[in-house]
């Protein structure tokens, strides 16, 4: 999703991008490739992102999101290389009940959180050229994505009466848009480091995401707050991922703007493309 989003986003410039055929747990691959390629920024968004996924396979969480970006962060390590990791607000875990700042401890509780830490701490430990961007909920993309949230939602909410959705646990659904154009304020202002990078919202649950959803697609079908049993995770998620762009703010270099207009821009592309 976010991959396809980028390569959208720098048509002009001189950007190659590739999908899994590149396997970035194959260490030989990866270094003749990119030995070829001499890239002068690695943007890496490639990662195992099935959250209840990874409790069960854990070696795979453990190969693709920590030890492929080992492998990737290997290439970088001595050259001119600004290296980009997409990490993810679900890193602080449980360490707060209001929003994560980039000075907020970190506390990851599922296997998937804490081996996208570990990738971050490859980066930090290897690397000074870096940017690690940590998103959340994040959405866009084309319909036929199997991972279109929105656009799933859409179709369900399109066919039913009455949907449930989970109230538990709050977030930032972000636009992947917005997230390509603040990544490249960054880079354009050589800034490196850590930075939350996700819309503002404060609060929001799953269930006022999907509420707005099916509000902004004009849809008769009413939005309740799912009981405790329906959406059991395998992995022991936080209740909390919620986040605010700090250090951004900080930099007043802050563009992520706020999540119901962004979802309100999202849908109305969507709803032109039917
Ligand atoms: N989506 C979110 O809400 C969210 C939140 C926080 C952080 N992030 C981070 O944002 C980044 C982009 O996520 P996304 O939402 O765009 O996820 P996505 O749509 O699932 O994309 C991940 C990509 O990684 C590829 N991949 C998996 N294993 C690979 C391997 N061994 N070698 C090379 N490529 C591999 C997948 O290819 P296949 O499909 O062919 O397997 C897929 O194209 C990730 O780092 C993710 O952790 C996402």
């Amino acid at each position: 999703m976010l991959g396809s989003a980028l390569m959208r986003h720098f048509t002009n410039q001189d950007v190659i991008g590739f999908g899994s055929e590149l396997n970035i747990t194959n260490s030989l691959l990866l270094a003749s490739t990119l030995n070829e390629i001499k890239p002068n920024i690695i943007i890496h968004t490639a990662a195992y992102t099935d959250v209840d996924g990874c409790e069960t396979n854990l070696d795979k969480a453990y190969a693709i999101n920590t030890i492929g970006t080992q492998n990737l962060v290997n290439y970088c390590i001595d050259k001119d290389v600004l290296f980009v990791y997409i990490s993810s607000t679900g890193i602080y875990g449980t360490s707060k009940t209001d929003a994560y700042t980039e000075f907020s401890p970190i506390n990851p509780t599922t296997v998937h959180h804490k081996s996208k830490y570990e990738g971050e701490k490859v980066v930090q430990n290897h690397l000074q050229k870096y940017l690690i961007l940590r998103t959340g909920w994040l959405y866009g993309g084309d319909k036929t994505l199997s991972k279109n949230f929105v656009y799933k939602r859409f179709l369900e909410a399109s066919s039913k009466d009455t949907v449930y959705s989970d109230n538990t646990q709050i977030g930032n659904p972000t636009y992947v848009v917005d997230f390509v154009k603040q990544l490249q304020l960054l880079i354009e202002n050589q800034q490196y480091g850590i930075f939350n990078c996700v819309n503002n919202a404060i609060g929001i649950s799953r269930y006022d995401y999907v509420k707005k959803i099916v509000e902004l697609f004009d849809l008769n079908c009413d939005v309740k707050i799912a009981p405790d049993e329906m959406f059991k995770r395998i992995a022991p998620v936080s209740h909390n991922e919620s986040a605010i762009n700090y250090k951004l703010h900080l930099l007043d270099l802050n563009i992520m703007g706020d999540w119901e207009k962004s979802l309100a821009t999202y849908i109305r592309q969507l709803r032109d493309e039917a």
